[in-house]
């Protein structure tokens, strides 16, 4: 007998196992198909989890190698180890899918393990066997994208999956693309004991952040040691048995220069990933860049048959997957949602950390809004010097009209955290002023937000 369910979800990471958990948490008859044999998606196995787990596994040995001493603590040699730092890491990956495999059972999800092919709508083929859904929910996620001509090997070319797993410290490492994927894993590296350079075809890294928060940045991991190529753009990659041997020319044109390495990550963006789900055939259509062309409702143009997450328009972020898996369930519940894609923050996880919230000043400008920008460093916030870091600013930025907090960029100890008073405030319509009264304790570093948004209206304290 043919199995059939209110809703099968296609991709088990955070945008499919959400999506999941909130139709069966809503009474609906839920099976989520995933190909790989653990849950959770790139995120949970090869991506923002295990990356967190090296970086701040690799922040902890730099800080005991060049900043123990300068806090009072004297350490004899320091060691690495890799082996047992990549253990912890594949533990915590461990953990984290258990996790997500616990709440199938309690939400009695049908785990369903193959890759699927969409049929048409209402059915779906895993291996031999064909399931009916009232709703077919598309999250398959993203895969790396390459440069033409440059092979990933994950040996010595490497995505960002390889560059979690590499078993030595490389002597030197070339990152091409300065975005989220080569900063992050590009301070891993160097962290560890590697010449790392980023190639980037932009004059600048971090696409889309905030100008003033770029070029922070930029100077505060130039400093710590990273050599950046910008304005540059790789031509070819030829792995020998020393090697990688790369091609970089000025993005402009002009005379070719060389640099060997033993490494190469790729990090140069995701693309949509929809292979083998038989969209073609199904006639799902796809967008000029390849992502799955949806509604307001999440529906393709085939009904009953929706997609979320990195394989739809918008940022390819996890916490936005989630959002969208979570809002689907509930329009399949009959109940309504909304997604306000203007306030999903962005958190890069180097060390500072970057972070953003809404409009940059170069949207601002561009679309002729006036705003009032306040600005506070961390070097004059008491908890950021007690921890000795105070490299960094909060930015703020608010309607010149209303006061109504438009954007926030932020570069300092633990911005990731801090964003989300401001994403909060700006959920409720809130302006500068509501941060600027409301209470913050003392000392803590969240006394740099509410500075910045004094100093949106001209009266900082502390500066
Ligand atoms: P990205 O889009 O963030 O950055 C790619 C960079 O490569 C850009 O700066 C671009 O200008 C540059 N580039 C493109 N072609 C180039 C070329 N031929 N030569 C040199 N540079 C070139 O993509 P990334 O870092 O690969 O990340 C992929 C996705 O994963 C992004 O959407 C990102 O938001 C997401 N992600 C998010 C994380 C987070 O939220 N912390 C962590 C890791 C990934």
């Amino acid at each position: 007998m043919t199995q059939t369910y209110d809703v099968l979800v296609i991709g088990a990471g955070p945008g499919g196992y959400v999506c999941a958990i909130r139709c069966a948490q809503l009474g609906l008859k839920t099976a989520c198909v995933e190909k790989r044999e653990t849950l959770g998606g790139t995120c949970l196995n090869v991506g923002c989890i295990p990356s967190k787990a090296l970086l701040s596994s690799s922040e902890k040995y730099e800080d005991a190698g060049k900043h123990f001493a300068d806090i009072g603590i004297k350490i004899g040699k320091l060691g690495l180890d890799l082996p047992a730092m990549m253990k912890f890491k594949d533990g915590v990956v461990e953990a984290n899918t258990k996790g997500i495999e616990f709440l199938f059972k309690k939400n009695k999800i049908d785990r369903l393990t193959g890759a699927a092919e969409i049929l048409g709508a209402g059915k779906v083929k895993i291996g031999g066997t064909v399931y009916e859904a009232k709703h077919i929910v598309i999250a398959t996620g993203s895969d790396v994208s390459t440069l033409p001509g440059i092979e990933i090997d994950e040996k010595k070319i490497v995505s960002s999956t390889g560059a979690l797993t590499l078993a030595d410290v490389p002597k030197t490492m070339a990152v091409i693309g300065g975005g989220v994927i080569g900063l992050e894993m590009g301070t891993v590296w160097r962290r560890l004991g590697a010449q790392v350079t980023v190639i980037e075809y932009l004059d600048n890294i971090l696409p889309g952040m905030d100008g003033e928060v770029r070029k922070e940045a930029l100077k505060i991991l130039k400093k710590q040691g990273i050599d950046f190529k910008l304005s540059s753009k790789v031509t070819s990659a030829k792995s020998g048995p020393k090697g990688v041997e790369l091609s970089i020319e000025p993005a402009a044109g002009g005379a070719a220069e060389k640099l060997s390495v033993d490494i190469v990550l790729m990090a140069v963006g995701r693309k949509p990933y929809t292979d083998g789900l038989g969209l073609e055939k199904a006639g799902v259509a796809l967008d000029n860049r390849g992502r799955v062309q949806v509604d307001g409702h999440f529906e393709t143009n085939i009904q009953g048959i929706y997609a979320i997450g990195d394989v739809i328009q918008g940022p390819m972020l996890a916490h936005k997957a989630e959002d969208e898996g979570m809002i689907l369930a509930e329009m399949l519940a009959g109940q309504s949602g909304h997604i306000d894609y203007n306030l999903i923050p962005g958190v890069v996880y180097t060390w500072p950390e970057i972070s953003s919230v809404g409009k940059t000043e170069e949207q601002l400008k561009e679309a002729g809004i006036a705003y009032n920008a306040g600005k506070f460093p961390f070097m004059a916030n008491g908890r950021a010097r007690a921890m000795g870091m105070n490299e960094g600013f909060v930015k703020i930025l608010a309607c010149a009209k209303t006061d109504r907090v438009l954007g926030a960029h932020m570069i300092g100890p633990n911005v990731g955290e801090l964003i989300q008073e401001v994403v909060s405030v700006m959920e409720f319509e809130g302006t500068a002023e509501d941060i600027a009264r409301t209470c913050h304790a003392h000392p803590t570093l969240t006394e740099a937000v509410k500075e910045a948004a004094l100093a949106v209206h001209k009266r900082p304290v502390h500066i």
